[in-house]
């Protein structure tokens, strides 16, 4: 199958984007005139990387460099390739310092041959399920090192975080004094035997036990959110009375995707944020991740989730760098380097496009730039589900479509993003839209495309008015329940069935 790459090469400030076919690979980059790239650079080897296309997939391999070459986040050696995928990045190191890559790569687009047809935007590959017989194997060593059994490419994982063993006829895992912990059945553990069908989650990965063997799907991928009947209950403040701030939502949010929550003001749209962040807990229902139940398993899934709040925090007297180092250095596992972490910063402020801004103090930048900085000091910990409550409120509406693409970038880039919003303007760039009517009530769950004939509207705007009436919500709830969306919730989560017909025989 004929593919292609789309690379963006950084250096310093010049950005340059490069399109390259396999039907010529593989390219070959370092100094040397035969390179089909040459890079005449300090500390560049002769040979020092190429970009291959073996089996329908793309490769980079170092070409037998002196300095290794810089992958994602830590370097690859002499003859050691690895598979490219979408939003990985490849840098070098032109000058002594090994903290910083002067020369950046990063994956922008695979395109693949389907069938007949042309050229198409290949999705990001699907987990592996992997599985590793603890029992045959008698010691499973898991972080960050390369001399790991399970190598995770995590800047909060650390170097040697926690081993599995087999001893005396049972498996037991051991925390080795990890920053960010290991966590069996949500509790956080030093060590712990490992009964049937625990589950032990580090930072960025979750495995299971049974039977002696440790399955995980090995990814990159953003988690998946599953909601089913979810309510927020509060005590009514002016009658006592118990009223419901969200109402039974139901919906899944698929892994990588990028989707919108709207609604009129006091819907319900933060609640709802704020069951599936944990930091407010749903009352009733379920929220869960990858298909496991977060009741219980918060502080497990905290390491995998990044939260923008609406009001940025932030010292207004450091630089961009200065900020995110020093929150790079409580959030990173201990025993990361200094290199380690300015690579990560370096990383985080080239995925919000800040690149340039290094040195900028907070208080000089716009309130859109301020915001991308909140964005990037939670990219640090490499969040697989990110939530955004408002991030162009009060900013001017020119900055909402720039704001929408990097979020849409970042969904591309191992993330499940999810923003709350009131513009409506830049939509189409979400993959979903849930719209919330009055009373915390799920009143749509579906493509941008189809809002507007779904409530039959020519103007988007013209939806909010019809939301603010109860007895069209409650048509509108009802009228979701025939959707595909809400039939894949009832395939996975039986009670959502129930609710939904309790609420239609009403
Ligand atoms: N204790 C309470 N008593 C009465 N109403 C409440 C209480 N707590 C929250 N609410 C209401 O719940 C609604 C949902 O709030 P919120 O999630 O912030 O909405 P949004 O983010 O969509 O603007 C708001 O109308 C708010 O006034
Ligand atoms: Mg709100």
């Amino acid at each position: 199958m004929a593919s292609e790459i789309v690379l963006i090469i950084t250096e310093q400030r010049n950005r340059q984007r490069i399109t390259l076919p396999s039907g010529k690979a593989p390219y070959r980059f370092g100094r040397s005139p035969q390179c089909e790239f040459v890079l005449r650079r300090n500390n560049v080897g002769d040979r020092q990387f190429s970009l291959g296309y073996e089996g329908n997939f793309w490769f980079v391999r170092d070409d037998g460099s002196a300095d290794g070459t810089w992958y994602n986040n830590r370097y690859i050696h002499a003859g050691e390739s690895c598979r490219l995928q979408v939003g990985d990045s490849i840098g070098l190191n032109t000058n002594n310092d090994a903290a910083t890559q002067e020369i950046t790569f990063r994956v922008e687009e695979i395109r693949t041959a389907q069938g007949a047809g042309g050229l198409q935007r290949e999705n990001d590959a699907p987990a592996l399920l992997r599985e590793l017989d603890v029992k045959k194997k008698k010691k499973i060593l898991i972080g960050r090192g390369e001399d790991c059994d399970v190598t995770l490419t995590s800047d909060r994982v650390s170097r040697h975080h926690c081993e599995i063993t087999y001893t005396d006829g049972h498996c037991e895992v051991r925390d080795l004094g990890s920053t960010n912990g290991t966590f069996v059945n949500g509790q956080r553990v030093h060590s712990a035997v490992l009964s049937n069908g625990a589950v032990i989650n580090v930072p960025t990965q979750v495995f299971a036990f049974s039977n002696g063997v440790l399955h995980f799907h090995e990814n990159k991928v953003g988690i998946s959110v599953e909601l089913a009947d979810v309510f927020k209950t509060v005590k009514d403040r002016n009658t006592g009375k118990p009223l419901n701030i969200v109402d039974g939502s139901s919906l899944i949010i698929d892994p990588n995707s990028f989707v919108v929550f709207v609604g009129g003001s006091g819907t319900g749209k933060s609640s709802l944020l704020t069951c599936i962040t944990g930091s407010a807990p749903c009352t009733a229902g379920s929220v869960c991740f990858d298909r496991i139940d977060t009741k219980g398993n918060r502080n497990a899934f905290d390491a995998v989730l990044g939260y923008v709040p609406q009001r940025d925090i932030m010292h207004d007297n450091l630089t961009v760098a200065q900020s995110l180092s020093f929150t790079a250095k409580l959030r990173i596992a201990h025993d990361a380097t200094r290199g380690e972490i300015q690579s990560a910063v370096a990383h985080a402020i080239e995925a919000v496009d800040l690149t340039g801004h290094e040195k900028t103090m907070i208080s000089n930048l716009s309130g859109g730039q301020k915001k991308r900085v909140s964005i990037a000091m939670e990219l640090l910990a490499s969040p697989r589900l990110l939530v955004l409550d408002e991030p162009t409120s009060g900013l001017s509406p020119d900055l909402d479509r720039s704001m929408m693409e990097l979020c849409r970038r970042l969904s591309h880039n191992n993330c499940t993003v999810i923003m709350v919003t009131h513009n409506m303007d830049n939509i189409n760039l979400c993959d979903k839209i849930a719209f919330l009517g009055r009373g915390g009530v799920l009143c749509y769950y579906g493509t941008p495309e189809k809002l507007n004939p779904y409530f039959d509207v020519e103007l988007t705007s013209d939806i909010f008015e019809k939301l603010g009436k109860p007895d069209e919500v409650e048509y509108y709830r009802q009228k979701y329940y025939t959707t595909p969306e809400f039939n894949r919730v009832c395939m996975a989560y039986p009670e959502a069935a129930e609710e939904a017909d309790k609420r239609c025989s009403k």
